[in-house]
């Protein structure tokens, strides 16, 4: 039997749903229930009647679907699949930045460990930031924002609010350099630029929309514009072609692409249901602390 159907067939068996993040190779997007950025998946994976969930994509977003659906078993195909932004900032170091500023309150990017998420009071994620710290946090709030300088530097150009930001960002994105764009345009000049907020802001200055990877998808469908020049990780030019074939779409840069979404394959995925493995695990109370940041962040869509 053929890998594709082996994996269709053990998915009914088990009641599984595959999630993919529009960073995942070819092959594993098109076996997926769903392909989507963070939010489109947390929200998928809080609303699923499976009961297991097969998470494509890396380590904090299956975290984020165990916290969401504690009861589900949460399968990541490569446990080593991480996300070294999220890593580059751990709980005890956020302990510390908010005893530095006790009455601040603090918002995380989606992009963090699960303990990390526990010390938040609310999370968000690119396409929902904006709203979200225009909405949920009165003007005399101080914000602790963490991990990513880049993401929290450009909201803060947006909303005109300033934020104690963590030093954290994404060592893809910040491979997509303005001169890359500039060169794109050059010999694209009819195409629109959309990036994403994770790119160093002198990329966000030469673009034409700053978008999360579901917005650049949902935007790229409504545009009239015909080429689109694309800063973020390459892996989501497979949707974006599938979804546009009268349309055109450049990277950026060639060089934008992150390791830890492409470790995994169609046979990890396989081995995944055939073994349950590997299954997420968080302490309980991390979750029911970490779950109400997240939870709130659900309503910002
Ligand atoms: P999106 O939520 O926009 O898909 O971004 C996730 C991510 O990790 C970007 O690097
Ligand atoms: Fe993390 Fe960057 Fe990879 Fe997204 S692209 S998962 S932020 S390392």
């Amino acid at each position: 039997m053929q890998l594709i159907e082996k994996i269709k067939k053990l998915k009914k068996e088990k009641n599984a749903v595959i999630l993919a993040h529009n960073y995942q190779i070819p092959d594993v997007q098109d076996i997926a229930d769903y392909v989507g950025d963070s939010l489109g998946l947390s929200i998928h994976a809080s609303k699923t009647d499976a009961a297991v969930i097969v998470f494509c994509g890396v380590y904090f977003m299956a975290e984020t679907a165990k916290i969401l659906s504690p009861q589900k078993t949460v399968l990541i195909p490569d446990p080593n699949a991480g996300c070294p932004m999220a890593d580059m900032i751990t709980a005890d170091q956020l302990r510390a930045l908010k005893a530095q500023h006790p009455g601040a309150k603090v918002l995380c990017y989606v992009n963090t460990t699960a303990e990390v998420k526990a010390e938040c009071d609310l999370g968000c994620t690119s396409s929902n930031a904006l709203q979200l710290v225009r909405d949920a946090f009165r003007e005399d709030e101080e914000i602790i924002f963490v991990p990513d300088k880049y993401l929290a530097n450009y909201v803060s150009t947006q909303v005109g609010r300033t934020f104690i930001a963590w030093k954290g960002f994404c060592p893809t994105h910040a491979r997509i350099l303005p001169e890359a764009i500039e060169e794109q345009e050059r010999l694209h000049p009819e195409a629109e630029v959309m990036v994403h907020p994770e790119c160093m802001p002198g990329v966000i200055a030469v673009a034409d929309k700053v978008l999360s990877t579901g917005g650049m998808c949902a935007y790229a469908r409504e545009s009239a514009s015909k080429e689109f020049i694309v800063g973020t990780e390459v892996g989501i030019l497979h949707r974006l072609r599938l979804e546009n074939p009268g349309k055109k779409f450049y990277p950026a840069s060639e060089l934008a692409v992150c390791p830890n979404m492409k470790r995994t394959t169609l046979e990890k995925v396989l081995w995944s249901l055939e073994g349950m493995t590997h299954e997420i695990t968080v302490p309980e109370d991390v979750i029911s602390r970490a779950r109400r940041s997240i939870e709130r962040m659900l309503n910002y869509t």
